[in-house]
């Protein structure tokens, strides 16, 4: 029979062994952190006797759309990068969480400015492949990543932040809401002049903006009585998660049917009207909602009326998406590629599991 005090003094042992290796694991990482050139060097060691897969660089990661293409790339098993401006992250706790949740998630960081031509060249030669999710004020910023990626020559594939109506298909839009479009337009040209092999994804409604609330202006649940319901609530409106349009996109990155190719997310399953929405959620929720009929005659009126830029160019969006049906009303032409028929794999959240959710969280 074994010693029990000896198995006890050995057990105890092996705790404080294993701890210490967990201190020291902690402490590489930490290292890790602020050691970028180790940890690119250690990614490609690592993928010697693997298949390699491309070293995906994030821009913008902190934000909305950038967290899930972050996550996606991961979950993808790509080795992901995420471009750190020190200082915007100083003055942002929330950047300096979204940062550590993402690299808890093995993401690494590297560190270089927008505004730092040589940097960011050199921290472009480090990964193959770079996704923006910049910010919509910021989106010209990205001229300036265009130029580092030509000087650099190795980026084989750039998704610009795009995430939303194909800007080349609202030519006539008027400022403000069009004004986006413009800027998205000069990034997509100025990517073609300089033959940086890209992909536009084109996202239409993301879900957590416009599905959440039904559609409502400014409302991210459900409302509880009354809804706004624009024209006859009948026009076709794709919605889609933000999870979703971050792992189709992650697809595209090393899909040679994609390069130099726009790619159109449509789920034929939320493909829905304004009305087929409401009815879904009240069919869930077992009470009917108060509907309030407004014209498009009565909305144009208001968002000339209206005060701010902000809600112009918000409302503008509103009468493209309910009013015209423009996420679903354009012609993208027979060969278009359309991301759930190219990776029906995926398994994207229907309209109705969104809601589902939802009415979970108003129980
Ligand atoms: N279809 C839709 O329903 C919908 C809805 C929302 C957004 N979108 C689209 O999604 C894209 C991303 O928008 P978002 O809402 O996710 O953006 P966001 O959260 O407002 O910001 C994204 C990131 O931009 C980065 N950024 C800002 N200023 C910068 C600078 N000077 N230099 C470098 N980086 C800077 C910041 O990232 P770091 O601090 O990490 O560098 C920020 O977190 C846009 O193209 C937008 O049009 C579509």
């Amino acid at each position: 029979m074994s010693n029990p005090s000896k198995a006890v003094c050995v057990c105890a042992r092996v705790c404080v062994c294993a701890r210490v290796r967990e201190r020291e694991r902690e402490r590489e990482r930490e290292r890790e952190v602020y050691d970028t050139e180790s940890s690119v060097g250690k990614m490609q060691q690592l993928g010697d006797s693997e298949p390699r897969r491309s070293r995906v660089l994030i821009v913008g990661s902190s934000g909305y759309m950038g967290k899930q293409l972050a996550l996606a790339s991961l979950r993808e098993g790509h080795p992901t990068f995420l471009l750190l401006r020190p200082e915007a992250a100083a003055r942002n706790p929330n950047k300096t969480q979204s940062f550590l949740s993402l690299r808890r998630a093995g993401a690494r960081f590297l560190k270089a400015s927008l505004d730092d031509f040589c940097s960011l060249v050199n921290t472009l030669k480090k990964v193959d492949v770079v996704v923006s999710a910049m910010a919509e004020d910021q989106l010209l910023e990205q001229l300036k990543l265009i130029k580092a990626m030509k000087e650099a020559g190795n980026i084989k594939r750039f998704l610009p932040s795009e995430y939303g109506m194909d800007a080349d298909k609202f030519l006539d839009c008027p400022p403000p809401t069009g004004d986006v479009f413009v800027c998205k337009r000069k990034i997509r040209r100025s990517i073609e002049d300089a033959h940086i092999p890209f992909t536009y994804v084109s996202a239409n409604c993301l879900a957590g903006w416009f599905l959440s609330g039904l559609g409502q202006m400014g409302r991210f649940m459900p409302p509880e009585e009354n809804v706004m319901i624009y024209g006859d609530g009948n026009q076709k409106v794709i919605w889609v998660r933000e999870e979703d349009v971050a792992a189709y996109a992650i697809k595209t990155i090393d899909d040679d049917r994609t390069t130099n190719k726009t790619v159109y997310i449509r789920p034929q399953l939320n493909i829905l009207s304004q009305n087929e929405v409401v009815q879904l959620w009240e069919k869930i929720q077992g009470r009917t909602l108060k509907k309030q009929f407004i014209q498009e005659q009565s909305w144009v009126e208001r968002l000339k009326e209206s005060m701010s830029t902000e809600e112009k160019y918000v409302m503008g969006f509103f009468h493209l998406i309910f009013f015209q049906g423009k996420t679903y009303n354009i012609d993208i032409g027979e060969d278009a590629l359309e991301a759930s028929s190219i990776y029906p794999d995926h398994q994207y959240e229907t309209v109705e599991e969104y809601l589902s959710l939802l009415s979970e969280s108003s129980l």
